[in-house]
């Protein structure tokens, strides 16, 4: 991994994705995106070789601006050979996970498929032309195991839910797109584990039974995950230690 685009970089994941992937090699580039810049991690801010992009998944348009700014850092022909979206949204002002079937509302499934999930398509979609270069490259989605239709035996989380099971969709689309267009390449689905950060945090202590990883932790798993990723590994949705999950 030598240029990497990671999507919700202010984020704890996305934050300690870019930052070990700087820490283990000066010479990648990372170009993060994200809504506040200012909020991305200190060493990608310090790092020379990597730059932080505005991008807000339910701005107008904002995939196809941060393409635009992408070029003047990086060109197309250079290419980039990883791609993560680790944005997401679970809670937010008026957002809280949905209990049963009252709760719903069309505002919060339509915000939780923005930023889940067209999001990710949106910004696939402005990436392509850094993706038809020779090299093996590797598109991943920060999914979630809750996003397994098979897993669902608990259901609620609607639009968390919901959204996450199609970003599952849209990387298995794109899993079967992406070979005929950019090979060699593999387009997978990752579930992080259990991570602190502002998403899980209401839910700590419901958490409290599970194995919670620091977002450090999380960050060197999804990278060893990511290494061992080959092109047969297309089309997967894998977890955190490498495991796979039904979709
Ligand atoms: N933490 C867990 O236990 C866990 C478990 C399973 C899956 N995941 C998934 O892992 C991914 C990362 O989550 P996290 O735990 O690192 O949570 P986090 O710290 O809350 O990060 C969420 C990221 O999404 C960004 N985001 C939210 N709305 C956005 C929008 N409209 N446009 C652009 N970016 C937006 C946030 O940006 P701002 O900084 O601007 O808010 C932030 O960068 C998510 O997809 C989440 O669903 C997490």
């Amino acid at each position: 991994m030598k240029r990497v685009v990671i999507a919700g970089v202010s984020g704890a994941i996305g934050g300690a994705l870019a930052t070990r992937l700087i820490e283990r090699d000066p010479e990648v580039r990372v170009i993060g995106l994200c809504r506040n810049p200012e909020r991305a991690p200190e060493a990608l801010h310090a790092h020379g070789r990597s730059a932080v992009l505005a991008w807000d998944a339910e701005g107008e348009n904002a995939a196809t601006a941060a393409a635009a700014a992408l070029e003047s850092i990086l060109s197309r022909e250079e290419g980039i050979d990883t791609f993560i979206y680790a944005a997401g949204l679970l809670h937010g002002t008026d957002i809280f996970p949905e209990k049963r079937l009252e709760d719903l509302s069309a505002a919060s499934l339509a915000r939780s498929f923005a930023v889940n999930a067209t999001g990710f398509s949106m910004l696939a979609q402005a990436l392509l032309p850094w993706l038809r270069h020779r090299e093996f490259k590797r598109v991943a989605a920060i999914s979630a195991k809750v996003g397994s239709i098979t897993d669902n035996g608990f259901g609620g989380w609607y639009a968390y839910r919901s959204s996450k099971a199609a970003l599952n969709m849209l990387v298995r689309n794109l899993s079967i797109e992406l070979p005929r267009r950019c090979k060699p390449v593999a387009c997978v689905s990752l579930h992080p584990g259990t991570t602190e950060s502002a998403l899980s945090e209401p839910f700590s202590q419901s958490l409290a039974k599970l194995k919670v990883h620091s977002a450090r932790a999380t960050a060197c798993n999804l990278l060893d995950v990511l290494d061992a990723v080959v092109d047969e590994d297309n089309g997967r949705f894998l977890s955190w230690d490498g495991s796979e999950l039904p979709w």
